[in-house]
């Protein structure tokens, strides 16, 4: 774990934002981490979804990437308005540049990980367009993650490398990382 920027106990925590790229175990995490925080979840993913009123394969076929990515900066940008949320990010949130300085302001929380264990934790890909037609996943994992892993390490002031670790580890480094103490029944 390396603290890149002020870490604010959880209290004075405007939002958690959880990044990092497909199966880095954001999703499994984010539930953990905000019931232990009595924290509101959101799913920037399924935020989208319900706004556009189609699955993320059918917007990125129907509608495009960029109309996916200019919502999910529109809804960040709302979130991130609000306070005591979790907020569980798609991979490519850091591709827009105007995402990483919001994702800067908040507690945000790289979740680092191996092509080998994204491959493993995303299995055959379905429901993730960016997938799609990848000859090899790990190659084609390792390719994003070279595009993207600056964005991440620099939007992010908590890292946390997941490799081998279960999702409860990883929520109770996060709480550690926030100095937070736990509620009576610990993670
Ligand atoms: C994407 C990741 C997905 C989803 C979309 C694009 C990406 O979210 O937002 O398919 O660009 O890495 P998850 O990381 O939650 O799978």
């Amino acid at each position: 774990m390396a603290p890149a920027s002020p870490i604010h106990p959880a209290t004075d925590t405007a939002n958690i934002c959880l990044i990092g790229l497909m199966g880095s175990g954001k999703s499994t995490v984010g539930p953990l981490l905000a019931n232990q925080l009595s924290f509101t979840l959101v799913d920037l993913d399924s935020e989208i979804e319900t706004r556009l009123g189609r699955a993320i394969p059918e917007i990125f076929e129907q509608l495009g990437e960029s109309a996916f990515r200019h919502e999910e900066a529109r809804l960040l940008k709302h979130y991130c308005a609000e306070k005591h949320q979790v907020i569980d990010c798609g991979g490519g949130v850091v591709v827009t540049p105007e995402n990483r300085p919001i994702l800067r302001q908040q507690t945000t929380v790289y979740l680092a990980a191996s092509p080998e264990t994204l491959a493993r934790r995303v299995g055959s890909g379905k429901g993730r367009p960016l997938l799609k037609n990848a000859h090899s996943m790990i190659d084609h994992l390792a390719g994003l993650l070279r595009e993207r892993e600056l964005f991440y390490r620099e939007s992010a002031g908590i890292i946390i490398e997941t490799d081998h670790k279960k999702p409860l580890t990883i929520a109770r480094k996060i709480l550690t990382g926030l100095n937070v103490e736990q509620k009576a029944h610990p993670l």
